[in-house]
């Protein structure tokens, strides 16, 4: 089986090949493309959603041909679309589930709706990458239990997953997302929009939390997140009176990205224990932070478990069509396309 999968749902657009190989249990990616309008958003500090949705009509079809590139008649190759349905802004969602419907119309090819959030999850089931340009990894799938954690700009949230068909929530973040905390301190420390790639790399200048900002709800026995504190300590501590140096910003730095990490560690770790988890998976843009993976690796080791961690490709973290894709072979069905439409608030069922 062959899926074309399609996201739109922030400010990249999106296009993705997937073929699902060794009798219908492991996914490979053929191709992905990605076009960003990020630059466009680094100079107004965050995403205008029309800017973004205009960018994305612009885009879409190039994005589409450049991932069909793989096959000579995509037409007669490409079993099924997905798309992204929600989360997501408005507009750019629109972009998507009409192109993707107008594609399943024509090419008479069934449609799957996805959950951007099962995307992030499912980015960990893709075990083999032959494009190029990136590394090919994971011939090992996720066991299950899976205890899932997904960080992203606009989401923090904890799943537990028995089988691909039993998913429950079990907690996320009661205000800001992680990468949304990493985004509105880069604002405060002037640093470029989205804050957190930058943040990594001035963090990694220092070697001691000197400021130690709280860590709220670390110590709470559910599995619920607040991030928005944190930013407010930040901002006290840039208006004290001593300059903001680059020393200052790459300790506050440093301090954040320790926080937020503490409690993401803490959180998921207290899951995997209670659900006996036979895998821990990170996915979304903040899974790209190098430091928060080998913490992740080594509060493994340290705690002795029984467990494998799985974090996809740093490119699969991010927004990409591959995920969606993934999910929409593991998790989802074809619905007529006269019955798909974006839904800005879907969340976890
Ligand atoms: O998953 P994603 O591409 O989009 C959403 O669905 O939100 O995540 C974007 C978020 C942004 O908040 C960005 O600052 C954060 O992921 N991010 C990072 C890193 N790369 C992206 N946060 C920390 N460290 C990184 N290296
Ligand atoms: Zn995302």
């Amino acid at each position: 089986m062959i899926i074309l999968g399609i996201e739109t749902s922030c400010d990249e657009t999106a296009a993705a090949v997937i073929k699902v190989i060794d009798g219908n249990k492991k996914v490979e990616l053929l191709s992905n493309v990605i076009a960003s309008s990020l630059s466009l958003h680094a100079q107004t500090g965050g995403i205008i959603p029309e800017v973004a949705a205009r960018e994305q009509v612009k885009f879409i079809i190039p994005v589409i041909e450049e991932a069909m590139k793989v096959f000579r008649n995509p037409q007669e190759e490409i079993d099924a679309i997905a798309v992204t349905v929600g989360p997501g802004l408005i507009g750019s969602l629109l972009v998507g589930v009409e192109t993707a419907r107008t594609f399943a119309y024509v090419w008479h090819k069934p449609l799957i709706p996805v959950n951007h959030l099962f995307g992030h999850i499912y980015a960990n089931f893709i075990s083999e990458i032959h494009n190029s340009k990136f590394i090919i990894h994971n011939s090992a799938m996720p066991e299950f239990p899976v205890v899932a954690l997904v960080v992203s700009g606009g989401h923090t949230d904890l799943v537990l997953m028995k089988n691909h068909r039993d998913i429950k929530w079990l907690g996320g973040t009661r205000d800001d997302a992680a990468g949304e905390a990493f985004d509105k301190t880069g604002r405060l420390l002037n640093l470029p929009y989205p804050a957190g790639p930058q943040i990594e790399q001035l963090a990694k200048a220092v070697e001691k939390d000197i400021y130690h900002f709280p860590r709220p709800l670390i110590d709470s026995d559910d599995y619920d997140f607040s991030f928005s504190g944190l930013k407010t300590a930040v901002l006290r501590e840039t208006q004290k009176d001593e300059p903001l140096n680059s020393e200052r910003i790459s300790n506050i730095c440093f301090s954040l990205q320790e926080a937020v990490f503490d409690i993401l560690l803490k959180k998921t770790f207290q899951a995997a224990n209670q659900f006996n988890a036979k895998s821990i998976l990170l996915g979304g843009g903040v899974a790209s932070n190098q430091t928060l993976r080998k913490k992740f690796e080594s509060e493994v080791r340290s705690q002795k478990l029984e467990v494998n961690l799985f974090v996809p490709d740093k490119k699969l973290c991010t927004d990409n069509a591959a995920m969606i894709a993934a999910a929409a072979f593991f998790n989802n069905e074809a619905t007529a396309w006269k019955k798909v439409s974006a839904n800005p608030e879907l969340y976890f069922d």
